[in-house]
């Protein structure tokens, strides 16, 4: 049984104060949640104040990327370790620091690396554009995209790891993917690629989730489908009634 996850990606949003205020509305309505994994990422600024309210809590913390280097002349940059100070999870690869900041999967897999290593459980996002997706290349990006990302992983440390598949035209859009479709993508590829790697056993341990224009409305229909397992949400996430309400959903 793999166990649901909802995280929220705050992305470059609300000042240390401001997060507190939102972690302080969240906390009531995410404490009561059984069998669920909840986890917030906000920026960098806020995980220690963040870290203090959540202690004694179930709400998980994490970052929204980290370098992959221990320590050194990065001007910058955070290391693994400082994230682990705060953290317990790091998004990785997601596609606007693939977009943005030169992000590869050669990066990516650097990155996963130096999670595992350092105990933190790496939020890993895949997905294609929407010039791939037109084209149907959705299977040959996401299969790439595993492959080269998760390349020399051991099949006993891949268990650590959750995959977010976020086709980029759905993220910050309102045009979500359908859940039939985004299950597909999970199923016909994702699984597959991670079988390939690691074998069907693994790839079947393997949470993965769906992330792009996940909102408090559609996000039962995602949590129906089977290979889903949870939702990488952003900007439903800063709404505290929206996120508490997909967090709910996401309880099998
Ligand atoms: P969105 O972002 O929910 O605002 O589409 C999702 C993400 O980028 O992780």
């Amino acid at each position: 049984m793999r166990r649901p996850l909802v995280a929220g990606n705050w992305k470059m949003n609300k000042t240390a104060a401001q997060a507190v205020a939102l972690v302080n509305e969240l906390m009531p309505g995410l404490k009561g949640i059984s069998d669920v994994e909840r986890v917030v990422c906000p920026p960098f600024t806020s995980l220690p104040s963040v870290h203090d309210l959540l202690k004694n809590t179930e709400i998980g913390l994490g970052a929204q990327n980290m370098h992959f280097k221990a320590s050194g002349a990065y001007t910058g940059e955070v290391s693994p370790e400082m994230v682990k100070e705060f953290c317990q999870y790091v998004i990785l690869g997601h596609s606007e620091r693939r977009q943005y900041f030169a992000e590869t999967d050669a990066t990516v897999n650097e990155k996963v690396k130096a999670a595992l290593a350092m105990g933190l459980t790496p939020i890993v996002c895949v997905g294609e554009t929407e010039k791939e997706y037109d084209a149907g290349e959705t299977k040959a990006v996401v299969t790439r995209q595993i492959l080269a990302g998760f390349a020399g992983i051991a099949a006993a440390d891949a268990e650590k790891i959750v995959v977010a598949y976020e086709p980029i035209w759905a993220i910050g859009t309102g045009k979500a993917a359908t859940a039939e479709g985004a299950n597909a993508v999970l199923k016909d590829s994702i699984r597959p690629a991670m079988s390939q790697l690691w074998g069907e056993a693994a790839a079947q341990s393997i949470r993965i989730l769906y992330g792009g224009s996940v909102s408090a409305a559609n996000a039962a229909e995602y949590f129906k489908q089977p290979d889903i397992d949870g939702a990488l949400v952003g900007g439903a996430s800063l709404k505290p009634a929206d996120f508490v309400t997909i967090v709910t959903a996401a309880k099998k």
